[in-house]
């Protein structure tokens, strides 16, 4: 297991796009749109682990709601794990909240599932799993 990505949800993608190609000093890697979770993302490669970008693509988005709630800045950290199915049953089975029933697609070819911030010390957490394809 490792970290695969820190999603950094941003008011403004274009402009937190240009502040992140300056920080990491390289071009952005990939831009997605996410059609079922509302937002595009942005994504650098920063050696084995990545920075996702979110922003949202309507305000009824989940990210339009978080900064409305909280403002920008660090919104989930993802591992990326072997098999997602055995990963979920066991956290379920340790008593965590798990926000997806199933893994669902999510942004960069990974099937993804959230537990809930409140079981792990205010931090959104996503499981993520490369498809096979
Ligand atoms: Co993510």
């Amino acid at each position: 297991m490792h970290i695969d990505h820190i999603g950094i949800a941003v008011k403004d993608l274009e402009a937190a796009t240009e502040i992140y190609q300056k920080i990491l000093n390289r071009p952005c890697d990939k831009r997605e749109i996410v059609e079922s979770e509302k937002v595009e993302t942005a994504f650098f490669n920063t050696g084995q682990s990545k920075v996702e970008l979110l922003g949202a693509t309507t305000p009824d988005s989940v990210i339009a709601k978080y900064i409305d709630k909280k403002g920008e800045g660090m919104h989930h950290v993802a591992f990326e794990v072997e098999d997602i199915y055995a990963e979920l049953d066991r956290l379920r089975a340790a008593g965590f909240t798990v926000l997806n029933e199933q893994p669902k697609n999510g942004a960069d070819n990974k099937l993804v599932a959230f537990v809930h911030p409140k079981d792990n010390n205010g931090v959104l957490v996503e499981l993520c799993q490369e498809k096979q394809e």
